[in-house]
């Protein structure tokens, strides 16, 4: 289940409705899917695709999407933090972002105009879309993992816009849960490589 966080307002809303209620005005849509029993332990990215084609096929139809993939990222993924630090700034895109997290967490800070910044922790089950043109930034948690299922209306979309606000210096990356343990611990090292993917 998701966490939303208005760290300027010391606000957390934790319920489905109340977090969709949040979301809607900012044009952000959430649905929490039942993940128990639908991929095993060590499943590839094809049976993710696979176990959840309904969905994946449900959102194309209502949302225009063309494709998707799965985005596996973790504490080993070679050049982690030179692809983190691609997505840890504000930016925007030219097509929505949607993610279905189907393992692992992230979280999300959205900088809506004129509104609060506020923080979309997502986990198992969650799926959120980030509309086109909508400022945001990326972070994983402590534990540095996620498994994602990315859905895209036009792969041009892909390249972040960079607003250089510097805004996103002023939010922590923390994450709420039973795991939690405070942010900043291990870190790899950047490399010469310089991946283009989007998280
Ligand atoms: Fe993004």
């Amino acid at each position: 289940m998701a966490t939303i966080t208005i760290q300027d307002e010391n606000r957390k809303i934790e319920d489905v409705e109340g977090i969709r209620d949040f979301l809607k005005p900012f044009g952000i849509w959430y649905e929490n899917w039942d993940v128990a029993g639908r991929i095993s332990a060590d499943a590839t990215d094809e049976d993710i695709l696979t176990a959840y084609q309904p969905e994946i096929d449900r959102l194309k139809k209502e949302g225009g999407f063309v494709t998707a993939d799965v985005i596996n990222v973790c504490a080993d993924t070679p050049n982690l933090d030179a692809m983190l630090n691609k997505f840890n700034k504000e930016h925007t895109h030219s097509e929505d972002e949607v993610r279905f997290t189907v393992e692992g967490r992230g979280i999300f800070h959205i900088h809506p105009e004129g509104g609060p910044v506020f923080a979309v922790q997502v986990e198992s089950g969650d799926l959120i879309n980030v509309p086109a043109g909508t400022h945001h930034w990326f972070d994983l948690c402590d534990d540095r993992k996620i498994r994602c299922i990315r859905l895209f209306e036009d792969m041009s979309g892909w390249t972040p816009e960079y607003t250089d606000s510097g805004v996103d210096a002023n939010y922590t990356a923390v994450c709420w849960g039973p795991n939690y343990l405070p942010p900043g611990a291990e870190g790899q090292s950047d490399s010469d490589s310089d991946p283009v993917v989007k998280l």
